[in-house]
């Protein structure tokens, strides 16, 4: 597959999911992070030049949609765009984000993401947790029967002081090798995500299905050094030390956009 044939699949992503998940009169919309997201700011961009209420020719009475950022990438594409960012930490106290739009690495049939590719899952999940609606933006690429089909691992997000007992952690619960990752713009030394942390690359082995586990394939709760993804993330998010992990389970409403198939589900 080409390099441009990536491309479009992915800018086809962005418009498919902006076309059946945004209004017009929404007032808050989360903004991911990476690549294909700019395809899906640039669809947004595209149908708002064409409502009317948005245009400097037709002012409304109703202010503009509020853009929230995952991070620092995510906020210079919103204002690349022209559109309007607010920080979260700026939104009223009890504001529900209309839609929060974000790409993936991988996604498995129960719409269960590997996120943190860019290194800002911790933003990613907090805003997608402050959403009615979580649209996952994905080309036919990312999407697997399991997560860590493809993907090697599961970014995690951690303290600096405590890295290296959060690596000794994920070894005991079966992670060949995690590693904490350098940043490609130094030489040496680890990345620095926008929370000033670091993030861990932890390989596990291929991910079950609560269905796998039904069918008898492994435990699922790593007794048997198998794990099915929702335990998983709750064993790693229990580690002192971890700020967040990369993935994306059980979140009410999650909908995944691929390409030529469109899946949804309610909440677990
Ligand atoms: C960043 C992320 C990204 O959404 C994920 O890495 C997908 O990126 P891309 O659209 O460039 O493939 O989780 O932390």
């Amino acid at each position: 597959m080409t390099e441009s044939k990536i491309e479009e699949a992915k800018r086809l992503a962005g418009i498919k999911a902006v076309a059946d998940h945004f209004d017009p009169s929404f007032s808050y919309v989360g903004i991911g992070s990476g690549t294909t997201i700019i395809y899906v700011v640039e669809a947004l961009k595209d149908v708002l030049s064409r409502t009317p209420s948005h245009t400097s020719s037709n002012p409304t009475t109703k202010p503009a949609i509020q853009f929230i950022p995952t991070g620092y990438q995510s906020r210079q594409v919103i204002i690349k765009a022209g559109l309007t960012p607010t920080l979260f930490d700026n939104l009223p106290e009890h504001a529900v984000l209309d839609v929060a739009f974000d790409g993936a690495d991988e996604v498995d049939e129960d719409l269960n993401c590997i996120k943190g590719g860019g290194a800002c899952l911790f933003q990613e999940k907090l805003v997608a947790e402050r959403a009615r609606k979580f649209v996952c933006v994905a080309d036919y690429r990312k999407a697997k029967p399991r997560l860590l089909t493809t993907w090697p691992t599961i970014p995690i997000e951690v303290a600096p002081i405590a890295a290296r007992i959060v690596l000794s952690a994920l070894t005991a619960l079966g992670s060949k090798a995690p590693l904490i990752r350098s940043s490609p713009l130094e030489k040496s030394g680890p990345l620095k995500t926008d929370q000033d942390f670091f993030i861990i690359d932890a390989p596990f082995p291929t991910l079950l299905t609560p269905t796998d586990v039904e069918a008898g394939k492994g435990k699922g709760d790593g007794s048997d050094g198998t794990w099915e993804v929702v335990n998983l993330s709750k064993a790693i998010k229990a580690i002192t030390g971890v700020l967040e992990v990369g993935l994306f389970c059980g979140h009410d409403g999650i909908e995944a956009e691929q390409l030529g198939k469109r899946t949804a589900k309610g909440g677990q």
